[in-house]
């Protein structure tokens, strides 16, 4: 007997799953999904059947002929959660679960009204990655498993239900009042991700393979700002492959939704903090889409090489962004990410192993290792394998790497194979070894610069000295330039240099989250008072932890903005999505009652 994955109890020489079939009751008043989970295997079995559970009320076991299964729960474990031991009759080909979730399942957020764009009816989403699964549903929670699924899901009667598959029509629920929705994913998928969404919904189409969803209050901002993901659609088809899995459907959730997107198939989930009525913030919706091949096609065996999917995610999504908008933006957007992998350095500390791309994370839960550092440190590595092998060729490996492991999941060392066999000699010319293995940022990692990016950092490093950008200069930014600049400047301003700069660049009324977080973040820094009460409007409303850290991390500089963070989680604290609270009551419990220095 061997564990699969250091974050799950499934066990290689048990049975495995092949197709799930969930039916669920949505009861809102006592925020548990009640239902049955049948699992089929993959051939008839017997003996011990291991799956990870957290929180879950399990109520019966059966086999599908109705015989009852012997179940053990094991004891509670702080990262993996409880082991769920069925012990399978022989020839057994399914079980069905009855069980009920918990009120506190950290895989769902229920809503009150009030959180709602509409504040009229409640909703729940769910967000199961990187092991939340099974506080959702009785199953294997881990890549290494894949299963096709079907489902049932009953809501009341005013609310829609959408998951990451694709609808299979709904009709009037058992009860009355009650609104039954179905749905069939045919395609294999990793539990994490299985996803649901029950609120007031509507959608509008956006071309021939994908619609929005949204609350009615939202849904046409969201409609204008993703109105061109067609044509994204088709260009990340000619770079990697036919798009598999039919439609691309997309989901704006309320604004705790804690980050900015999750690439559930068929239903990307985004924060609408997206819709800054520009259409700025596209790249978040590229790179969700970009991890139908990335990802969901070819996919993480765990946690530790979660670098596969998020690495060659961003690469791709940068790959994108120059195809489609030019390299001038690709060389701002890698900007940014140097900016976030710097501060994710600095915060593990340059030689934390949780730096290194192939993590080892036993005993360690992902939701704490999640930084910067796979996404960035993993894309430039990728981009420094595309330059050593040539643009060209390095293309055509990634589409054969795509189509050699689609619908599987991957280690690290499976890909280094791959990588030899493909491209021989790529992997020793630029220093594979380093970049996987150790700590830190290698020397050889590839440089991003353009004329424009250098002009805004050197202009950006003159501010201290006095010297402002002209109303010209800043009128002929664009988004990514206006951070790209902000994120230049120094931490910490006085009171006349923080006004000049919000009135100059219109900073407070940014619909730009990136930019209005940056702002704000500086203003906290700076003990600028007159931007406290923005912050504390983000800060209540918002659940995005790339937002939270930054925020609540300035904030910790300054006794009275120390106050003010405080006062703001101990207001917001109860509507934060579970992951969104953690976040936030870490960065504060590290307050010492000395200023930082600056
Ligand atoms: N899959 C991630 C989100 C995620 C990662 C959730 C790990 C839970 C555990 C998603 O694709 C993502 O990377 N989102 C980013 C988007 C950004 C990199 C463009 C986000 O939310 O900020
Ligand atoms: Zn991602």
């Amino acid at each position: 007997m061997a564990r699969l994955d250091p974050h799950s109890y499934a066990d290689s020489d048990q049975p495995r799953p092949r197709q799930l079939r969930l039916s669920l009751a949505v009861d809102f008043e006592r925020r548990q999904l009640d239902g049955e989970a049948a699992l089929v295997l993959a051939g008839p079995a017997a003996g011990p059947f291991d799956l990870d559970s957290r929180g879950l009320d399990v109520r019966s076991v059966l086999t599908s002929d109705g015989t009852p299964v012997p179940f053990e729960l094991g004891p509670e474990e702080p990262v993996l959660g409880q082991r769920l031991r069925l012990l399978l009759p022989a020839g057994t080909r399914e079980v069905r679960l009855r069980y009920r979730t918990s009120p506190e399942a950290p895989a769902l957020q229920w809503l009150d009204p009030q959180q709602t764009a509409g504040g009229r009816h409640p909703f729940l989403f769910s967000q199961c990655q990187a092991i939340h699964a099974r506080s959702l549903v009785p199953i294997p929670d881990t890549p290494r498993v894949r299963f096709s699924y079907e489902a049932e899901v009953v809501v009341p009667e005013a609310l829609a239900a959408v998951m990451s598959a694709g609808p299979a029509g709904d009709r009037a629920g058992p009860r009355t009042g009650t609104r039954s929705f179905r749905f069939r994913m045919p395609q294999p998928i990793p539990p994490y991700l299985l996803a649901l969404a029950v609120g007031q919904l509507e959608s509008r189409d956006l071309g021939p393979r994908s619609r929005v969803w949204a609350e009615p209050q939202t849904v046409e901002a969201a409609a204008w700002e993703f109105a061109d993901i067609e044509k994204v659609i088709a260009r990340a088809e000619q770079l990697f492959g036919p798009y598999d899995w039919e439609r691309y459907d997309m989901l704006v959730l309320p604004p705790s939704f804690p980050y900015g997107g999750m690439e559930n198939p068929r239903m990307t989930f985004l924060t609408p903090t997206l819709l800054a009525g520009d259409r700025s913030l596209v790249d978040v919706v590229v790179h969700e889409l970009a991890h139908s091949w990335t990802g969901n096609l070819v996919t993480n065996a765990d946690m530790e090489h979660f670098w596969l999917n998020e690495g060659f995610t961003v690469w791709a999504e940068r790959r994108l962004l120059e195809a489609l908008h030019g390299e001038e933006e690709a060389v701002l957007a890698w900007a940014i990410g140097q900016n976030a992998l710097e501060e994710s350095m600095e915060r593990f500390g340059n030689d934390s192993p949780l730096t290194c791309l192939r993590t080892r994370l036993q005993g360690v839960d992902p939701d704490e290792a999640f930084s910067s550092v796979p996404y960035e440190k993993g894309s430039r590595f990728v981009a420094l394998l595309e330059r050593a092998a040539g643009r060209v060729r390095f293309d055509g490996f990634m589409r054969e790497y795509m189509a050699r492991f689609r619908f599987t999941s991957i280690t690290t060392e499976e890909f280094l194979r791959f990588l030899e066999e493909r491209l021989p000699g790529v992997a020793e010319a630029v220093g594979v070894g380093p970049w996987l293995y150790e700590p830190g940022l290698p020397e050889n990692a590839p440089v991003f610069r353009s004329a424009r990016l250098d002009a805004l950092v050197a202009l950006a490093s003159r501010f201290a000295g006095g010297e402002h950008p002209t109303a010209v200069q800043i009128r002929g930014w664009n988004p990514a330039e206006t951070l790209v600049y902000l994120q230049n400047l120094p931490r910490e301003l006085d009171p006349a240099d923080c006004a000049w700069l919000d009135a100059a660049l219109a900073l407070t009324g940014r619909g730009n989250y990136e930019i209005l977080v940056e702002w704000l973040t500086i203003a906290a820094g700076s003990d600028y008072e007159p931007a406290f009460p923005r912050t504390r409007e983000v800060l209540v409303r918002v659940g995005r932890m790339k937002y939270l850290r930054p925020l609540y991390t300035a904030l910790g500089r300054h006794p009275r903005t120390r106050a003010l963070a405080r006062e703001v989680l101990a207001e917001a604290a109860p509507r934060y999505h579970p992951l969104s609270r953690r976040v936030a009551a870490s960065v504060i419990e590290k307050y010492t009652d000395t200023p930082a220095a600056p």
